[in-house]
């Protein structure tokens, strides 16, 4: 195992009514924002919850921050923050609200005149608003996490960054807040959490045989508790599993002392900043060829991971990975996510994505050796 350090400081409260519970999270002392994104809050009662919890809080709104939240539209929520003196930010929605927020909490704070450079240049977060998060869309993670990912419109940028000062002091994980999901976020919520767990799972063997386990009983969860939320999505039983799988698959636990490969996501922002599929569409593209193209550089977790999440045992070692990668894709089909490239009308230019990733000079991979080239093939498997 490698060495690692592990601090996940968010408070997670979760459960039915659970959005009450926001008036004893929250500081009374200053201003708070809450944000939000394009309306469904309104339409399904969180919005009415949220506020209703919060009588008596200085409160004041920004909402309309979009799906993959654009840097335009966040620099004026930092605008308002600084001029009303916010002292919390409150995130109501999902992970694109949440992912946003953080970047507002940094951006606040930032002591330069260009907080992009926190995305572009990594410059380094010394310092960030308090935030906290009502969840509605179990997929990203965000809740319990530093990470957060803007889009640029002016220039098609899809960049991230990490920090600890922006993990949510909390965040409120009412499955009830769920059933209004539509299929496609509903789809598109397992698909990323499985592709977080394959981020940090699907690369070599470094025996940390507890790490594997729970990355396995978080893709089994989500194998068996797929199907049942696209079949009833008003269960709440199912929509409670789901949501906390998610939650753990990229709360920084099965991360620890393995390596981690993030290219199906490095290559699936380039996809969306420049083609605007979901973010869930486009690793349901890439991952299957990615398995693909690393066969055998991956060959023996895939074996594994054939066995115990698929029940694979039988047939020569080739056979076995490809029982394995079929298994996946049918997996994301069976949901209603797509997974090539031509079934959104992409059928040339996606060169573009191995020019940008390698114009900022980074290789992908767990051993860092997928390069532009590398893309192109991989790209050339998705889009067959
Ligand atoms: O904007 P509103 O009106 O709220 O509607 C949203 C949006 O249209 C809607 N929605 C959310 N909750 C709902 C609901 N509709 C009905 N009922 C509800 N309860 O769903 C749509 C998609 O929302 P969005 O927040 O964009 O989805 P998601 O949570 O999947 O977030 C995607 C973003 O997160 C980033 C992605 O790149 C993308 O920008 N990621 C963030 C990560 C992180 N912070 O760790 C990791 C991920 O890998 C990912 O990159
Ligand atoms: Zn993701």
């Amino acid at each position: 195992m490698e060495n690692f350090e592990y601090l996940n400081p968010t408070r997670i409260v979760f459960g039915k009514g659970t959005i009450a519970r926001v008036a004893g999270l929250v500081p009374k002392d200053r201003p708070v924002l809450m944000t939000y994104g394009g309306g469904s809050i309104k339409r399904n009662g969180v919005y009415e919850q949220t506020r209703a919890a919060l009588q008596g809080f200085d409160v004041r709104e920004f909402g309309g921050i979009e799906p993959n939240p654009r840097y335009e539209t966040l620099m004026q929520a930092v605008e308002l923050g600084r001029r009303e003196n916010v002292g919390f930010l409150l995130s109501v929605g999902g992970g694109s609200v949440l992912d946003g927020t953080k970047f507002i909490a940094a951006a606040m704070r930032f002591p330069g005149s260009e907080p992009w450079d926190i995305l572009a240049k990594r410059a380094k977060v010394e310092d960030a608003v308090p935030l906290g998060g009502i969840l509605t869309l179990p997929a990203t993670g965000s809740e319990s996490n530093g990470n957060a990912v803007v889009s640029r419109e002016s220039t098609r940028e899809k960049l991230a960054f990490y920090s600890e000062k922006v993990y949510p002091r909390f965040a409120i994980l009412d499955p009830e807040t769920t059933f209004t999901l539509p299929p496609r976020q509903t789809a598109n919520g397992v698909v990323d959490a499985f592709i977080h767990v394959m981020e940090q799972y699907m690369t070599y063997p470094v025996n940390a045989p507890l790490q594997d386990r729970q990355a396995e009983g978080i893709l089994l969860t989500l194998v068996e508790e797929g199907p049942k939320i696209m079949a009833q999505p008003d269960d709440y039983a199912t929509r409670a599993n789901i949501m906390w799988t998610a939650t753990q698959a990229l709360n920084g636990l099965i991360s620890c002392g393995v390596p981690q490969d993030w290219a199906t996501h490095g290559i699936g922002h380039e996809l969306t900043a420049l083609y605007g599929l979901d973010h869930a569409q486009t690793l349901a593209v890439v991952f299957p060829a990615l398995l693909q193209h690393q066969r055998a550089r991956k060959a023996g977790k895939i074996l594994q991971y054939a066995a115990r999440v698929w029940g694979i045992t039988e047939g020569g070692e080739e056979q076995r990975i490809d029982a394995a990668i079929a298994k996946t894709e049918a997996f994301f089909r069976s949901l209603g996510v797509k997974t090539r490239l031509s079934e959104y009308g992409i059928a040339e230019g996606y060169d573009e994505v191995a020019k940008r990733i390698g114009a900022r000079g980074s290789a992908l991979g767990e051993h860092g050796d997928i390069g532009p080239a590398e893309i192109n093939a991989i790209l050339a498997l998705c889009a067959a």
